[in-house]
Order: structure tokens, then sequence, then C-alpha cells
């Protein structure tokens, strides 16, 4: 044995070793368009086999994989040895890409407002930075409270001091606060000291309070330390509970759920103020709420859209609980919904934005945060930065996206549009054709998902076995790569979805595929005959 033969597989092995139970552990060596190609060994030969690519980077490629454009503008750039880092310096092509997605963010929603930018990296990245910005802000929001609080303190003081104000008995009653002995102005004096006592008592036991986060159900947020805890799947949070956020998980469908948090976390500061010569108590909301994460479509919990009236509950609650609002577009933006928004769609309006993917052309790791003006604390950015983002190469390319998206009048769009909708009608027709294996299809403009109806007491063992085992997407997935080259994978978190993302560039031809190669594994299902599933 070489030495080199020596060295155990160290780049995840197990998760190798776990896509290849599937027959998914191919290595891909080329890509352009809808189409990767992976290595095979054939009579002692390398061979590239085409695969028709519609995971599409798991939402990352609108414009498919090496975009002739996109790849122009990364050659120009390298070729004209731009300065890819040159942090702490004016990079008037971060504000471009800012002024640019705010343009369109204002055609989309109606919003005369600005939103700031803050670059970073990933999906999860640009979460945690909406999520940071948003606790900057509440704790800022919190200070400012008690400072008020606190100066009016003195004033009612003084005014009871002077006798120019008196302290009613209801006031202490209403603090549970004993009036003390003594009568006159120094009994008075007491019994101010003993309310605002209890009132800085209370109010420190409010502000000592963690923040809540609210996320949906089925929801996905990244896996980093802070994300992981606003994702819903319990197999990612659960193990780091102890190092992140407490998040509350809103069900669908039950409409009162964001009534009763609203009652169970919701509480006020107090305030004694003067008025008309009388001591009186003032209630502030407690500013505990910290963000509201919001996916327009869930991507990993199975393509899974929101509804118009959960929209319209969240914006309610955001603005009753004074609780901004984080759409995640890390998945659904970008374009692929027919507009760069999918929460435009839906009439929601964020207070953040994460927008990622897309974002970096298939090329480059991109990812960018918008807060909007009225919540702006511009402290924030001496507080948060990375040394890769806003760099010039991503914010290139980015720009270059979104002018490739606004193009012939945003001819992009329609095509999401109207591609997805061809490509919707495709798996429509399987489903109809085959309600007993299909359970739904779902999704707007090329976000699509296909869920088989349940497995796991299946006539046939090893089909049954493989859904026992969270397995079986990636089982039909095998054998949709290996007996009709197609790509894609179950959503990671709902196992019986496959998702549909492939780029705008999907051809009828590659829809006709799609529709073969599902009819083909439907009919396996249906017949119950896992003989006939390849997976290798
Ligand atoms: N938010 C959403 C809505 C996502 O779909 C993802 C990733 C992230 C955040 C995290 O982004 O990976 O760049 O840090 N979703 C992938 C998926 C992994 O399976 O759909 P990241």
């Amino acid at each position: 044995m070489n030495s080199e033969n020596a060295v155990p597989e160290l780049a995840e092995p197990n998760l190798r070793a776990l896509l290849a139970t599937a027959g998914l552990d191919v290595e891909y060596v080329r890509a352009e368009g809808n189409t990767l190609y992976r290595r095979s060994e054939t009579g002692g030969e390398s061979v590239e086999i085409p695969v028709l690519d519609c995971a599409g980077g798991y939402g990352s490629l609108m414009f498919g994989h090496n975009h002739p454009e996109l790849l122009a503008v990364a050659r120009r750039l390298l070729d004209d040895h731009t300065p890819v880092h040159a942090q702490f310096s004016s990079h008037p092509y971060a504000n471009s890409l800012a002024a640019e997605l705010n343009r369109i963010i204002r055609r989309e929603t109606g919003s005369e407002e600005w939103y700031f930018a803050t670059f970073a990296n990933s999906g999860a990245e640009a979460v945690e930075a909406a999520v940071k910005h948003a606790e900057l802000d509440r704790v800022l929001r919190l200070a400012e409270l008690t400072e008020r609080i606190e100066a009016t303190g003195d004033q009612v003081r003084a005014a009871v001091d002077s006798g120019a104000a008196v302290l009613p008995d209801e006031v202490l009653t209403r603090l549970g606060v004993e009036r003390p002995a003594g009568t006159g102005a120094a009994g008075g004096a007491d019994a101010v000291e003993a309310a605002l006592a209890k009132i800085t008592e209370e109010n420190a036991r409010l502000r000592a309070k963690a923040p809540v986060f609210l996320a949906l159900e089925g929801g996905f947020h990244g896996k980093l330390m802070g994300s992981v805890q606003l994702t819903h799947n319990a197999g990612y949070r659960e193990p780091f509970a102890a190092l992140g956020v407490r998040t509350r998980f809103v069900p669908d469908g039950r409409p009162e759920a964001l009534e009763e948090i609203l009652k169970e976390e919701g509480a006020t500061l107090l305030q004694l103020v003067v008025e008309d010569g009388l001591v009186r108590v003032v209630e502030h909301p407690h500013p505990v709420f910290c963000a509201f994460l919001v996916e327009p479509i869930q991507g990993e919990g199975g393509i899974r859209p929101l509804s118009k009236e959960l929209a319209r509950s969240i914006q309610a609650f955001g603005e009753a609980a004074d609780c901004p609002v984080v759409i995640d577009e890390v998945q659904s933006g970008m374009g692929r919904t027919g507009a760069l928004l999918a929460s435009s769609h839906l009439g929601l309006r964020g207070d953040y934005y994460a927008l990622a993917k897309s974002l970096g052309g298939g090329l480059a790791k991109a990812s960018v945060m918008l807060v909007r003006e009225s919540r702006y604390r511009p402290q924030f950015e001496l507080v948060h930065s990375s040394t890769f983002a806003k760099d010039s190469f991503s914010c290139h390319i980015a720009l270059k996206v979104l002018e490739l998206l606004e193009a012939d009048d945003g001819r992009a769009y329609r095509q999401a549009t109207e591609r997805g909708a061809a490509l919707h009608g495709a798996l429509e027709r399987v489903r109809a054709a085959f309600p007993d294996v299909v359970k739904d299809v779902r999704g707007k403009g090329l976000m699509l998902g296909f869920e088989f109806q349940d497995q796991s007491l299946a006539d046939d063992e090893t089909i049954a076995g493989a859904a026992g085992t969270g397995m079986f997407g990636y089982v039909i997935a095998g054998h949709l790569l290996h007996a009709h080259g197609i790509r894609t994978f179950p959503t990671a978190s709902a196992t019986n979805t496959l998702r549909f993302e492939p780029s705008v560039l999907l051809t009828d031809d590659e829809i006709g595929r799609i529709e073969k190669a599902l009819t083909d594994a439907c009919e396996i299902l249906r017949a119950q005959a896992s003989d006939r599933l390849v997976t290798s």
C-alpha cells in the first residue's frame, strides 16, 4: 500500500457514503446551461454523460451553469486585475447594486422607503445579519424607552416634593405597593420612592428577558449557530439549542396562534408621569419580539407557498407587536417566481429582505441583507462585517445578474413564469395519471415541488424500507439520474417531495424528458416493482 492509498477519505466521507446508497455520489466535471456532465467509466474509458439539472444548485442557478454573459463579466474582471479584496475603501459597485435592488423593490412593492444594504457571503449569513441588526435595533429601542421612563421619575419626585402633584392610592394599589407610614410631603416622597423602586424592579425583570423570535413550522433559514435555531427541522436545531436564540414556531392553518403568542410573550413597561397635579402610570409595550422570519415559499421544507391569509396575519402581527418581518428570499427570490421578490406576489412587505443563491449568478458567493430606512441603525455598519463580503468580483457579477433579469423589459421574469407554468403542467399531468402515487404538485414559477404519497406501508419491502428511513426521495432521485439522466433531490426536511428548480433556459424537450421520467417512476411505484429501479 503506498502512502497515498493510506490516506482515508476525509472530506465528509459519511455523506458521500450515504449518497452512494442511492447512486447519487457521481462526479460532475463540466456544466453549461441546464446540463451537468458526469464522469463515468465505460469499458476502461472515461466518458462524460449529460444530465439535466433540475436541482439547479439548490436554487442558485436562475440563469443556469456558466451563463456566457456572466462568464464574460468574470473573465473581464480577472483579466483587468480587479482588486477583489479592498476592504475599508470606497465600493461604488456595491452602491450601484444596492441602488438597483432598491429600484426594483420599489417597483414591485410600491414602497417609497429606501432599503440599506449589508453584504455577506451566504444565505445563512444574510439571515444572521438581519437578525443581528434587528436585535441591535430592539436593544436600542429598549434603552431609549428606559431612558425616557427614568427621566420622568425625576420629574415625579420633584413635583411631589414641591407639593405640585400628589400620588393617588390607586397608583400604589396598581403597583402592589403599600403606602409607607408618615403623611404630608415627607410621606408622599417615600411613597414615590417605593413606587419608582417597584417600577424599576419590574422593568429590569422585563429588560432581562431573552428576545423572542418567530418563524414558521417547516421553515429553513440556514444552519449556522444563530440561523439554525430559526430553522424548524429538529434534527438540525436541537443538538445546538443551548447555543442559540429562542424561537416560537408558528403553524399554518391556526390563525389564533399569533394572538396567543402576543398574549403570552407581550408585556408592558411602566412609567410614572405627572398630569394635572396627579401622578399617573403610563404603559409601554415591551419590545420583546426581535424578528419574524418568513419564506414566501418554503424551499427546504417541501416547496410550500405561504398562503395570502397567513401573509396578512404575519404583517398584522408585525405591526401590532412592533416586530420586524424578515423575508427570507434566499431561495424564492432573484426572479425564480417571476418577480425579484416572491413576497411581492403576496403583497407582503418586509422590514428586512435576505437575498443570496442566484444573486451570485452561479459563479460568486454573494448575499445581501436589506433593511428599511425607518428601522435602520447606522452603527450596525461598525459591528458587522466579513473579510469576503462586498468584494468587486461578486458585486459586479450580481449587477450583471440584475441586468439579465431586467433586460427586455423583464423578459427573464416572464420566462420564469411561462417556463414554470409549462413544467407545472407536465408535473400536474403525471399527478392526474397517478393520483395513487403522487400526492401533490406545488410551487410557483421555477420553484416547484412534486410530492409522492407516503410509501412506508408499501407492499414492496425495498420501497417501504426506503420510506421508513427517509431515503425514499433519494432512491427515486437515484433512479431518475441513472435511468433518465435527470438530476433532482428531495427537499431535505420533506423527503417525499422532489424539487424542480431548473433555470429559465428550460426547453419543451427537457420538460418532456422530465414528464417521461416521472411517469416511469410512478409506474414502478404503482407496480411496487423496486427491482426495476436503477441506482447505478
Ligand atoms: N434561507 C433559505 C430560504 C434557504 O433555502 C437556504 C438554503 C438558506 C437560507 C441558507 O443559505 O446555504 O447559502 O447558507 N437552502 C438550501 C436548501 C440549502 O436545501 O434549500 P446558505
